[in-house]
Protein backbone atom coordinates (compact mmCIF):
# COMPACT_ATOMS: atom_id res chain seq x y z
CA UNK A 1 0.00 0.00 0.00
CA UNK A 2 1.31 3.76 -0.62
CA UNK A 3 1.02 5.95 2.33
CA UNK A 4 -0.66 9.62 1.77
CA UNK A 5 -1.39 11.98 3.50
CA UNK A 6 -4.64 14.53 1.89
CA UNK A 7 -4.25 18.10 1.96
CA UNK A 8 -7.55 19.44 0.95
CA UNK A 9 -10.52 22.09 1.52
CA UNK A 10 -13.79 20.07 1.53
CA UNK A 11 -15.53 21.09 -0.69
CA UNK A 12 -18.19 19.12 -2.40
CA UNK A 13 -15.27 17.46 -5.26
CA UNK A 14 -12.83 17.34 -1.88
CA UNK A 15 -15.47 15.04 -0.48
CA UNK A 16 -15.86 12.94 -3.64
CA UNK A 17 -12.22 12.34 -3.73
CA UNK A 18 -12.11 11.49 0.04
CA UNK A 19 -14.54 8.54 -0.89
CA UNK A 20 -12.48 7.61 -3.61
CA UNK A 21 -9.45 7.61 -1.54
CA UNK A 22 -10.64 5.75 1.38
CA UNK A 23 -12.50 2.84 -1.54
CA UNK A 24 -9.30 2.53 -2.84
CA UNK A 25 -6.96 -0.80 -1.74
CA UNK A 26 -3.70 0.51 -3.21
CA UNK A 27 -3.99 3.50 -0.58
CA UNK A 28 -3.34 3.99 3.47
CA UNK A 29 -4.48 7.46 4.00
CA UNK A 30 -2.49 8.29 6.90
CA UNK A 31 -4.19 11.52 7.67
CA UNK A 32 -6.39 14.68 6.35
CA UNK A 33 -4.94 17.83 6.82
CA UNK A 34 -7.57 20.82 6.30
CA UNK A 35 -6.51 24.61 5.09
CA UNK A 36 -8.82 27.23 3.70
CA UNK A 37 -10.18 27.42 0.48
CA UNK A 38 -13.89 26.30 -0.58
CA UNK A 39 -15.01 27.34 2.74
CA UNK A 40 -12.63 28.33 6.07
CA UNK A 41 -10.98 25.11 7.82
CA UNK A 42 -12.86 24.93 10.54
CA UNK A 43 -15.98 23.92 8.53
CA UNK A 44 -14.21 22.02 6.16
CA UNK A 45 -12.73 19.79 8.94
CA UNK A 46 -16.51 19.09 9.40
CA UNK A 47 -16.97 18.30 6.22
CA UNK A 48 -13.68 15.99 5.91
CA UNK A 49 -15.07 13.92 8.92
CA UNK A 50 -18.66 13.14 7.11
CA UNK A 51 -16.50 11.64 4.47
CA UNK A 52 -14.96 9.26 6.54
CA UNK A 53 -17.56 8.98 8.60
CA UNK A 54 -19.55 7.72 5.42
CA UNK A 55 -17.01 5.27 4.36
CA UNK A 56 -16.60 4.10 8.77
CA UNK A 57 -13.25 5.30 8.41
CA UNK A 58 -13.32 7.64 11.60
CA UNK A 59 -10.10 6.13 12.64
CA UNK A 60 -8.39 8.26 10.55
CA UNK A 61 -7.11 11.90 12.33
CA UNK A 62 -8.52 15.14 10.47
CA UNK A 63 -6.19 18.11 11.33
CA UNK A 64 -6.82 22.05 10.54
CA UNK A 65 -3.63 23.23 9.16
CA UNK A 66 -3.62 27.05 8.19
CA UNK A 67 -6.49 28.91 8.40
CA UNK A 68 -5.56 32.06 6.10
CA UNK A 69 -3.55 32.65 2.75
CA UNK A 70 -0.12 33.02 3.15
CA UNK A 71 -0.52 36.92 2.18
CA UNK A 72 -4.26 37.61 0.56
CA UNK A 73 -7.09 38.08 2.38
CA UNK A 74 -8.92 34.76 2.54
CA UNK A 75 -12.08 34.17 -0.54
CA UNK A 76 -13.92 31.30 -0.34
CA UNK A 77 -16.22 29.62 -2.69
CA UNK A 78 -19.60 28.76 -0.45
CA UNK A 79 -21.25 30.06 -3.73
CA UNK A 80 -20.15 27.32 -5.68
CA UNK A 81 -20.31 24.71 -3.04
CA UNK A 82 -22.82 26.25 -0.59
CA UNK A 83 -22.33 27.87 2.59
CA UNK A 84 -21.40 25.19 4.52
CA UNK A 85 -19.22 23.56 1.82
CA UNK A 86 -21.26 20.67 0.88
CA UNK A 87 -24.21 21.92 -1.03
CA UNK A 88 -26.30 23.26 1.64
CA UNK A 89 -27.39 19.52 3.36
CA UNK A 90 -26.12 21.07 7.11
CA UNK A 91 -25.75 17.89 8.67
CA UNK A 92 -25.09 17.28 11.80
CA UNK A 93 -21.69 17.54 12.90
CA UNK A 94 -19.52 13.81 13.26
CA UNK A 95 -19.27 12.81 16.35
CA UNK A 96 -14.93 12.81 16.33
CA UNK A 97 -12.30 15.01 17.05
CA UNK A 98 -10.74 17.46 14.94
CA UNK A 99 -7.21 18.19 16.03
CA UNK A 100 -5.03 21.45 15.20
CA UNK A 101 -1.39 21.83 13.94
CA UNK A 102 -1.99 20.20 10.28
CA UNK A 103 1.43 21.52 9.27
CA UNK A 104 3.98 20.04 12.27
CA UNK A 105 1.78 16.48 11.47
CA UNK A 106 2.51 16.66 7.54
CA UNK A 107 6.25 17.37 8.74
CA UNK A 108 5.90 14.66 11.37
CA UNK A 109 4.68 12.42 9.10
CA UNK A 110 6.72 13.09 6.33
CA UNK A 111 9.52 12.31 9.39
CA UNK A 112 8.37 9.61 10.63
CA UNK A 113 7.63 6.81 7.32
CA UNK A 114 9.43 6.87 4.25
CA UNK A 115 7.70 6.97 1.10
CA UNK A 116 5.21 8.95 2.27
CA UNK A 117 3.33 10.88 -0.67
CA UNK A 118 0.75 13.76 -0.56
CA UNK A 119 -2.26 14.65 -2.59
CA UNK A 120 -3.03 18.22 -2.55
CA UNK A 121 -6.71 19.28 -3.46
CA UNK A 122 -6.94 22.56 -1.98
CA UNK A 123 -4.78 26.11 -2.14
CA UNK A 124 -1.29 25.14 -1.17
CA UNK A 125 -0.77 27.19 2.25
CA UNK A 126 -0.26 23.91 4.22
CA UNK A 127 2.35 22.72 2.06
CA UNK A 128 4.13 26.12 1.64
CA UNK A 129 3.98 26.45 5.73
CA UNK A 130 5.58 23.01 6.09
CA UNK A 131 8.56 23.48 3.57
CA UNK A 132 9.24 27.19 5.08
CA UNK A 133 9.16 25.09 8.49
CA UNK A 134 11.02 21.90 7.88
CA UNK A 135 12.51 21.74 4.80
CA UNK A 136 14.33 18.69 5.18
CA UNK A 137 11.07 16.46 5.98
CA UNK A 138 10.54 16.45 2.33
CA UNK A 139 13.37 14.85 1.24
CA UNK A 140 11.11 11.72 2.60
CA UNK A 141 8.31 12.84 0.51
CA UNK A 142 7.47 10.05 -2.27
CA UNK A 143 5.45 12.25 -4.69
CA UNK A 144 3.42 14.80 -4.83
CA UNK A 145 0.02 15.74 -6.73
CA UNK A 146 -1.75 19.13 -7.24
CA UNK A 147 -4.77 19.38 -8.42
CA UNK A 148 -4.64 23.38 -9.21
CA UNK A 149 -3.58 25.53 -12.34
CA UNK A 150 -4.34 25.77 -15.91
CA UNK A 151 -2.33 25.02 -19.12
CA UNK A 152 -3.86 25.95 -22.21
CA UNK A 153 -7.64 26.79 -20.81
CA UNK A 154 -10.05 29.43 -19.59
CA UNK A 155 -9.32 29.69 -15.71
CA UNK A 156 -12.37 29.58 -13.19
CA UNK A 157 -11.42 32.44 -11.07
CA UNK A 158 -10.71 35.10 -13.72
CA UNK A 159 -10.07 34.25 -17.15
CA UNK A 160 -6.53 32.78 -16.31
CA UNK A 161 -6.30 31.89 -12.90
CA UNK A 162 -7.83 28.42 -11.13
CA UNK A 163 -9.09 28.93 -7.77
CA UNK A 164 -6.68 27.15 -5.90
CA UNK A 165 -4.13 28.74 -6.93
CA UNK A 166 -6.05 31.96 -7.12
CA UNK A 167 -6.67 31.65 -3.13
CA UNK A 168 -2.88 31.35 -2.00
CA UNK A 169 -0.64 32.51 -5.28
CA UNK A 170 2.08 32.90 -2.90
CA UNK A 171 1.79 29.83 -1.09
CA UNK A 172 1.73 27.78 -5.06
CA UNK A 173 4.38 29.57 -6.45
CA UNK A 174 6.08 28.97 -2.98
CA UNK A 175 5.85 24.92 -3.13
CA UNK A 176 6.42 25.16 -7.05
CA UNK A 177 9.61 26.76 -6.23
CA UNK A 178 10.99 24.76 -3.02
CA UNK A 179 9.48 21.15 -2.92
CA UNK A 180 12.29 18.94 -3.72
CA UNK A 181 10.15 16.85 -5.63
CA UNK A 182 8.47 17.44 -9.31
CA UNK A 183 5.22 18.24 -8.53
CA UNK A 184 2.13 16.59 -10.47
CA UNK A 185 -0.23 18.99 -12.13
CA UNK A 186 -3.49 17.89 -12.48
CA UNK A 187 -5.13 21.44 -13.31
CA UNK A 188 -8.36 22.39 -15.29
CA UNK A 189 -7.06 21.20 -18.50
CA UNK A 190 -7.64 17.69 -17.09
CA UNK A 191 -10.49 18.08 -14.40
CA UNK A 192 -12.59 20.22 -16.45
CA UNK A 193 -13.50 16.98 -18.59
CA UNK A 194 -14.86 15.22 -15.46
CA UNK A 195 -18.42 15.65 -15.15
CA UNK A 196 -20.87 14.10 -13.48
CA UNK A 197 -24.36 14.61 -14.98
CA UNK A 198 -27.78 13.70 -13.45
CA UNK A 199 -27.77 10.32 -15.60
CA UNK A 200 -25.18 9.14 -13.70
CA UNK A 201 -26.72 10.14 -10.50
CA UNK A 202 -29.77 8.72 -11.29
CA UNK A 203 -27.89 5.28 -12.36
CA UNK A 204 -26.17 5.29 -8.88
CA UNK A 205 -29.33 5.93 -6.94
CA UNK A 206 -30.78 2.71 -8.63
CA UNK A 207 -28.29 1.42 -6.91
CA UNK A 208 -29.84 2.32 -3.55
CA UNK A 209 -27.33 3.29 -0.94
CA UNK A 210 -26.31 5.61 1.42
CA UNK A 211 -23.51 6.39 -0.31
CA UNK A 212 -25.80 7.24 -3.32
CA UNK A 213 -28.11 9.22 -1.21
CA UNK A 214 -25.12 11.37 -0.21
CA UNK A 215 -23.76 11.98 -3.32
CA UNK A 216 -27.13 13.41 -4.72
CA UNK A 217 -27.51 15.38 -2.16
CA UNK A 218 -23.91 16.82 -2.27
CA UNK A 219 -23.76 17.52 -5.40
CA UNK A 220 -27.35 18.88 -6.20
CA UNK A 221 -26.54 22.96 -5.06
CA UNK A 222 -23.12 22.27 -7.59
CA UNK A 223 -25.20 20.99 -10.47
CA UNK A 224 -27.32 23.83 -10.37
CA UNK A 225 -24.57 26.81 -9.86
CA UNK A 226 -22.91 24.55 -12.94
CA UNK A 227 -26.41 25.12 -14.38
CA UNK A 228 -26.70 28.68 -13.74
CA UNK A 229 -23.47 29.78 -14.27
CA UNK A 230 -21.93 27.89 -17.11
CA UNK A 231 -25.04 25.97 -18.88
CA UNK A 232 -23.46 22.99 -18.43
CA UNK A 233 -26.01 20.10 -17.18
CA UNK A 234 -23.91 18.14 -14.59
CA UNK A 235 -21.06 19.19 -12.33
CA UNK A 236 -17.46 19.53 -12.95
CA UNK A 237 -15.48 17.26 -10.02
CA UNK A 238 -11.97 18.30 -10.07
CA UNK A 239 -10.46 16.61 -6.68
CA UNK A 240 -11.21 13.00 -7.09
CA UNK A 241 -8.72 12.88 -10.97
CA UNK A 242 -6.01 13.68 -8.43
CA UNK A 243 -6.76 10.92 -6.66
CA UNK A 244 -7.48 8.40 -9.21
CA UNK A 245 -3.98 9.50 -11.49
CA UNK A 246 -2.36 9.07 -8.47
CA UNK A 247 -2.96 5.44 -8.11
CA UNK A 248 -3.54 4.84 -11.83
CA UNK A 249 -1.21 6.35 -14.49
CA UNK A 250 -2.56 5.58 -17.22
CA UNK A 251 -5.63 7.94 -16.89
CA UNK A 252 -3.86 10.82 -18.00
CA UNK A 253 -0.59 11.99 -19.60
CA UNK A 254 1.11 15.42 -19.66
CA UNK A 255 4.75 16.92 -19.84
CA UNK A 256 7.41 18.26 -18.09
CA UNK A 257 7.81 21.84 -17.65
CA UNK A 258 8.87 24.46 -15.40
CA UNK A 259 5.83 26.03 -13.43
CA UNK A 260 5.54 29.39 -11.62
CA UNK A 261 2.37 30.96 -10.37
CA UNK A 262 1.90 35.44 -10.43
CA UNK A 263 0.94 36.28 -7.21
CA UNK A 264 0.11 39.88 -7.93
CA UNK A 265 -1.76 41.96 -10.74
CA UNK A 266 -4.28 41.04 -13.26
CA UNK A 267 -3.24 37.38 -13.68
CA UNK A 268 -2.90 36.88 -10.04
CA UNK A 269 -2.74 33.02 -9.13
CA UNK A 270 -1.96 32.43 -13.03
CA UNK A 271 0.13 28.80 -13.25
CA UNK A 272 2.84 30.07 -16.31
CA UNK A 273 3.52 26.75 -17.75
CA UNK A 274 6.77 27.26 -19.56
CA UNK A 275 5.98 24.94 -22.37
CA UNK A 276 8.56 26.25 -24.46
CA UNK A 277 11.80 26.18 -22.24
CA UNK A 278 11.91 29.65 -22.38
CA UNK A 279 13.37 30.16 -18.95
CA UNK A 280 15.88 27.30 -19.45
CA UNK A 281 15.05 25.93 -15.92
CA UNK A 282 14.89 22.36 -15.08
CA UNK A 283 11.51 21.10 -14.90
CA UNK A 284 9.77 21.07 -11.39
CA UNK A 285 6.24 19.55 -12.94
CA UNK A 286 4.93 17.24 -14.90
CA UNK A 287 1.69 18.82 -16.41
CA UNK A 288 -1.43 16.92 -17.45
CA UNK A 289 -2.87 18.07 -20.45
CA UNK A 290 -5.13 14.83 -21.42
CA UNK A 291 -7.42 12.68 -19.79
CA UNK A 292 -9.22 9.13 -20.43
CA UNK A 293 -12.77 10.75 -18.45
CA UNK A 294 -14.52 7.35 -19.57
CA UNK A 295 -11.96 4.99 -17.21
CA UNK A 296 -11.93 7.57 -14.97
CA UNK A 297 -16.00 7.73 -14.25
CA UNK A 298 -15.74 3.63 -14.50
CA UNK A 299 -13.18 3.77 -12.04
CA UNK A 300 -15.09 6.06 -9.89
CA UNK A 301 -18.32 4.34 -9.64
CA UNK A 302 -16.83 1.14 -9.56
CA UNK A 303 -14.81 1.70 -6.28
CA UNK A 304 -16.94 3.77 -4.49
CA UNK A 305 -20.46 1.18 -5.14
CA UNK A 306 -17.92 -1.52 -5.00
CA UNK A 307 -20.37 -3.74 -3.63
CA UNK A 308 -22.53 -3.64 -6.57
CA UNK A 309 -22.00 -5.88 -9.87
CA UNK A 310 -23.64 -4.00 -12.27
CA UNK A 311 -21.46 -0.90 -12.23
C1 LIG B 1 -10.66 23.48 -7.31
O1 LIG B 1 -11.29 24.54 -6.63
C2 LIG B 1 -12.18 24.05 -5.68
O2 LIG B 1 -13.39 24.74 -5.73
C3 LIG B 1 -12.34 22.59 -5.93
O3 LIG B 1 -12.53 21.91 -4.70
C4 LIG B 1 -11.08 22.20 -6.63
O4 LIG B 1 -10.09 21.79 -5.71
C5 LIG B 1 -10.99 23.56 -8.78
O5 LIG B 1 -10.57 24.77 -9.31
CA1 LIG C 1 -10.60 21.35 -3.41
Amino acid sequence: KRKVIIDCDPGIDDSLAILLALNSPELEVLGLTVTSGNVPARLGAKNALKALQMCQRLDIPVYIGEELPLERELVTAQDTHGEDGVGENFYEDVDAKILYGGVDFIIDTLKNNKDVSIIALGPLTNIAKAIMKDKKAFDNLDEFISMGGAFRIHGNCSPVAEFNYWVDPHGADYVYKNLPKKIHMVGLDVTRKIVLTPNIIEFINRLDKDMAKYITEITRFYIDFHWEQEGIIGCVINDPLAVAYFIDRSLCKGFDSYVEVVHDGVAVGQSIVDSFNFYKNEPNSYVLTEVDEKAFMKMFLKRIFKEHESV
